[in-house]
């Protein structure tokens, strides 16, 4: 497989997140824009159940807007409430606390029309690792992150934080699983970085995401490794031009692929090679599986 990993204990993951989605109102999932598929988690409707939920696609700073907007209206067909963030400026966080406030209007007029008398509406970010969600919360929280649990004598524990009129969102994530029998997925998921490197095969991740950043754009590639046209014809050609471009060179005028492989990840990742969505809406959502041991 491309990933090897054993995330383990998954029945076990899926009962603790249940146990903390009981607690909330409405449930904020967040998704990574450049893999709006390919981030979420296998077994989320299970887990979220019957509850309001929002999807947010994170890090749209990262992905192409054309494509955000693509997923964007795709979730809305699905009957999804969804929105796009960037949460490490804070775009678009005010309109989700706005966007939660209208998802949980429903909620509120139940309790009023049952003479309840009503408290906040609590809230929950869900999402795999890396997706933005403590960064979120951080930025959401802003202020009033200042939490008695920090203070020396007290114990570390979760917290509600007030983030609108009527709007508690739970200080601890709920951390959810990555998609890692699709191949796909998990291929995309070390692309941005939402696995840890030593645990998938750079060579087959490496093979893929220049193949993506080649369709996508060419002349990304030819310009920022000054290679010729004709150099992105073959694959397997490709590779070499870009370390000897960048002088990856062992013994013997040989090329480092590895370095060369890792060059090209880091400037994804920089976006050097631009804002390229991964997951195509219009992909196949196929599982791509192989053989995976839990
Ligand atoms: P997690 O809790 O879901 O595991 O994710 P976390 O908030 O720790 O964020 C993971 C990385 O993603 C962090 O980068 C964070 O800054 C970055 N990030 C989160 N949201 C956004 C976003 O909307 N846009 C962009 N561009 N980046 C985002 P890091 O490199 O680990 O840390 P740092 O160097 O940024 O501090």
């Amino acid at each position: 497989p491309v990933v090897h990993w054993f995330p383990g204990h998954m029945a076990k993951a899926t009962r603790m997140i249940k146990e903390y989605v009981k607690k909330v109102d409405v449930v904020i999932e967040l998704l990574d824009a450049r893999i709006p598929r390919s981030s979420a988690n296998p077994v989320i409707s299970e887990v979220v159940g019957e509850k309001p939920h929002i999807i947010v696609l994170n890090k749209a700073d990262l992905a192409d807007p054309k494509e955000t907007k693509a997923w964007t209206e795709y979730f809305t067909t699905q009957g999804m409430t969804v929105l796009a963030i960037d949460s490490k400026s804070g775009k678009g966080n005010k309109q989700l606390v706005k966007a939660v406030e209208r998802l949980s209007q429903p909620i509120i007029d139940k309790w009023l029309k049952k003479g309840i008398r009503s408290r906040s509406v609590r809230t929950i970010i869900l999402g795999i690792p890396n997706v933005g969600k403590s960064t979120l919360i951080n930025k959401l929280a802003g202020a009033a992150a200042t939490r008695t649990a920090d203070k020396p004598g007290h114990t570390r524990g979760q917290q509600w934080v007030k983030i609108g009129k009527n709007l508690e969102l739970l200080d601890t994530p709920g951390v959810l699983w990555p998609k890692l029998e699709d191949q796909r997925a998990a291929a995309r998921l070390a692309m941005t970085g939402a696995i840890s490197d030593d645990v998938y095969d750079l060579e087959s991740v490496m093979k893929q995401l220049l193949r993506q950043v080649k369709e996508n754009n060419p002349n990304l590639l030819v310009e920022r490794y000054k290679l010729k046209p004709e150099e992105l014809d073959d694959m397997e050609q490709l590779l070499e031009s870009i370390g000897r471009r960048r002088g990856c060179l062992v013994s013997g005028g040989v090329v480092d692929l590895d370095k060369a492989r890792r060059i090209v990840l880091a400037d994804y990742r920089n976006q050097k090679l631009g804002n390229l969505t991964l997951d195509g809406v219009d992909e196949e959502p196929v599982i791509i599986e192989d053989t995976i041991e839990y």
